[in-house]
């Protein structure tokens, strides 16, 4: 039995099939209809999202399996005081496969530890979002052809955002590929990513101003300041706003850059930028959906 917890708990071989899979899902969709016939899927998401767990919901639906859940701590028995590990040994009586998100870090682990079913990290904390970087990286293969040699922005909170942690340590795997962080001074992403990035040889620049960099992007990043990992108000709001992605900056960029956010956006993306064929976060959030369908399908062993 496989878990996931961090997107280098595959090979870059087995990402090769499971985007190959996510893929043909996308051509084909009726020749997968009914593979999780008899399947059930608990999402148990202590912490609140849209994406992750509909697009899960979506997934396991249009695979012809049902799906059990919640979507909020305190309509679960964690409001009385349930431990995770008590929790997933009895969801594991229940369902054949679990996605787990939690505000903390490490949570999804310790499910995992205690668990008969594969668990899959939804999120834990400001840690990983692994079938996040996998539907980034389905994005990016999907859209351009390859997942090397390529110029990335990451853009926002680079601090607290799990998505671009996630997607740094899952694009090292790949050769030619430079990083250009930007963010403001506070945000900046964490001394254990660049010291990770130096040893490996992997080349990074870190900026303030995204004017600056728009030129040289094969792709931009883009992110939300995480509100919710803010000790302090008012740091949140002096920072919240400090990118705005607007169609004058875009016209800095390269005619093919792509965008990509994880969303939910607040309003780092300006509503103008949609309409620029440039735009490609709500594809991204289309990926979602068959790159979790195709998890599914081989944590289940049904491929
Ligand atoms: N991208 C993402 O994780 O979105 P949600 O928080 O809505 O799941």
């Amino acid at each position: 039995m496989r878990h996931l917890m961090s997107p280098l708990d595959f090979t870059t071989e087995e990402l090769d099939k499971l985007f190959d899979l996510a893929n043909d899902i996308e051509a084909h969709p009726e020749k997968y209809a009914h593979s999780c016939a008899g399947k059930i899927m608990a999402t148990c998401f202590y912490e609140p999202s849209t994406r992750t767990r509909l697009s899960f919901e979506s997934a396991m639906t249009r695979l012809g399996g049902s799906v059990i859940g919640f979507s909020d701590a305190n309509s679960s028995s964690a409001a009385k005081g349930e431990s995770v590990s008590d929790t997933i040994r009895v969801i594991s009586c229940y369902a054949d496969i679990c996605a787990m998100r939690h505000p903390k870090e490490g949570a999804p682990m310790v499910a995992s530890e205690k668990s008969t079913i594969p668990v899959i990290n939804a999120g834990d904390g400001g840690h990983q979002h692994p079938t996040q970087t996998l539907t980034d990286l389905l994005t990016i293969r999907s859209l351009k052809g390859r997942l090397d040699n390529f110029t990335i922005g990451l853009c926002g909170d680079l601090k607290f955002g799990r998505t671009v942690h996630s997607l740094i340590n899952a694009l090292v795997r790949y050769e030619g590929i430079k990083f250009i962080f930007i963010s403001p001074e506070e945000l900046r992403v964490p001394d254990y990513i660049t010291d990770m990035l130096r040893e490996k040889n992997i080349p990074y620049e870190e900026v303030i101003r995204l004017e600056q960099v728009m030129p040289d992007l094969d792709f931009l990043y883009m992110t939300r300041v995480q509100k919710e990992r803010f000790f302090n108000e008012e740091d949140y709001i002096r920072l919240k706003d400090f990118y705005i992605l607007d169609t004058a900056k875009m016209d800095l960029a390269k005619k093919d850059m792509l965008v990509l956010h994880p969303l939910p956006r607040v309003n780092e993306i300006s509503v103008e930028v949609d309409s620029d064929p440039r735009a490609g976060y709500f594809k991204q959030a289309q990926y979602g959906v068959y790159v979790r369908m195709a998890l599914i399908l081989t944590l289940l062993e049904l491929v």
